[in-house]
């Protein structure tokens, strides 16, 4: 027997955390008439074969009560079909029934707090959906291993490089995640070992996708991005709506769906072309690119939904990330991945400019590391903030040729094409915010990165 509680909004106020701890402890012990209600229920319309009674919370404001419903109900249909079960028609049918007695406010007695938990007082249950699947052991196989039991933790661009390394470390650590993402940059074969990952195909440019996405989560690691300054150039419009639309459309359904904190992936080109380095966060934001100001534009809606709606917000702004998974294939790639891959394979890279331009390249894992960091950091102290991420050190690109000629064995020379439109010239990180208020480190070093990242493109083909 499985019982997942998720809770949310009330009220319109926040519920804290510390908060909802209490107010599950209660609601535990006001489900238990609920799931004894169950069992008899499960009893009667099918009264042998019963081997998992499942009990969802969904606290919800009841404004919401009919939408919501309607797409729980989408859902678990879809698993239903998909399930081996026999007889998954009642455990369909039963469902619809103790949704729409919630929706109607029948569970009034269930949970009345006199009879239950919590010294008459109001609480949360009245304002919840609790619904109810029956099954066999084969309809639970089909419900663990999918969408139904909802995950706590939201990656966006999950078949992308940044956030399929976030969900890995996410299953790793045995959590429920997952993952949606558009495939226009991500890649099927990006999700090859996160098959524990609850997975949508859905664009963030369609808030129902957004909704569908956020329902029952309580941490979004929000990493779907065009991420690419000469993209952006050739496609601002594009760039503006997988963007800037899509952080939009997630903020607005996290805040509906009483999800706690959004992370967000912001960028180092928000810091544009101005000389003073390193960059820290009190410096004027300088965007040269569409991309840049883009990105930008997801922080302030970040700050604005921790502001306005007490909506927990944390900014990663960061600095040219690289590792394994990092799509090389394309033009618009990131350069070390490309370089990786054509010096690997023996074919001349194109150094665009002198060369001589700096960044604060920095390893995935660090990446991640501070992901989760950021996801465990104490609401007072990072909700409404943005910082670098990045490791405080910079190299020139013709530095990092040298490096991954020795790492390669690549013994050809650059060849050097002019300046990208955008680009930027240096770029190096002050990381003592994200110490302060993380007590995050760099983990991997820019050398050791390269290393691991050449091992990894050399394992696979430079696929
Ligand atoms: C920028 C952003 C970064 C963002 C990334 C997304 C800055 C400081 N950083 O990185 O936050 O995540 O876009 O793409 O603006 N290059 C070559 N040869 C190549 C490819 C690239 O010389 O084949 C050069 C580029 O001209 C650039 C440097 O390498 O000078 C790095 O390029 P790239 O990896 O695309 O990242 P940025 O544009 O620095």
């Amino acid at each position: 027997m499985v019982l997942v509680e998720r809770s949310g909004n009330a009220n319109n106020n926040r519920v804290h955390f510390g908060d909802l701890r209490v107010i599950r402890r209660r609601a535990k012990v006001g489900l238990l008439h609920l799931l004894n209600r169950a069992r008899q229920n499960a009893h009667n319309v099918r009264p042998t074969g019963v081997e998992s009674i499942h009990l969802f919370l969904f606290d919800i404001e009841a404004g919401d009560a009919e939408a919501f419903i309607a797409e729980q109900e989408r859902q678990w249909q879809t698993h239903i079909a998909h399930s081996d079960d026999s007889d998954a028609r009642v455990a369909r049918l039963h469902l619809l029934l103790e949704f729409w007695q919630a929706a109607h406010g029948h569970f009034s007695h269930a949970v009345d707090c006199k009879t239950c938990c919590c010294d008459g007082a109001p609480h949360l249950i009245q304002r919840a959906i609790v619904s109810l699947v029956v099954g066999t052991a084969a309809l639970t196989r089909t419900m663990q291993s999918g969408s139904v039991i909802l995950a706590k933790y939201l990656v966006t661009g999950a078949a992308g490089f940044i956030g399929r390394s976030i969900a890995a470390a996410l299953l790793a650590r045995g959590e429920t995640v997952r993952g949606i993402d558009s495939f226009i940059t991500g890649k099927r074969s990006n999700l090859i070992g996160l098959e524990a990952m609850e997975f949508i195909e859905g664009d963030l440019a369609d808030p129902a996708a957004c909704a569908q996405a956020c329902a029952g989560v309580e941490i979004v690691f929000h990493e779907a991005a065009l991420a690419s300054v000469p993209r952006s150039v050739a496609d601002p419009v594009g760039t503006n709506v997988n963007c800037v639309d899509a952080t939009l459309n997630v903020l607005v359904a996290a805040r509906a769906a009483g999800v706690r904190r959004v992370i967000y992936a912001g960028s180092s080109s928000a810091y544009g072309d101005a000389p003073t380095l390193p960059k820290r966060e009190d410096m004027l934001p300088n965007p040269i690119s569409p991309y840049a100001a883009a990105k930008l534009a997801g922080e302030h809606y970040m700050r604005v939904f921790a502001r306005v709606y007490g909506l927990e917000t944390v900014v990663l702004r960061y600095f040219n990330v690289f590792g394994p998974y990092q799509d090389p294939t394309s033009h618009y790639s990131g350069v070390l991945a490309i370089f990786c891959r054509r010096m690997l394979a023996g074919e001349q890279t194109t150094i665009y400019g002198d060369g001589g331009q700096s960044r604060d390249f920095t390893y995935i894992d660090n990446v991640v590391y501070a992901n989760l960091l950021a996801a465990a950091a104490p609401a007072e102290k990072v909700s409404g903030q943005m910082m670098n991420l990045a490791t405080a050190t910079r190299i020139t690109l013709n530095e990092t040729f040298e490096i991954l000629r020795e790492l390669t064995g690549y013994s050809g020379k650059p060849e050097y094409a002019p300046a990208r439109a955008g680009d930027i010239r240096d770029s190096l990180a002050d990381i003592d915010l994200a110490r302060e208020l993380l007590g995050y480190e760099p983990q991997v070093d820019f050398r050791e990165g390269l290393r691991r990242t050449v091992e990894w493109y050399r394992s696979c083909g430079g696929a």
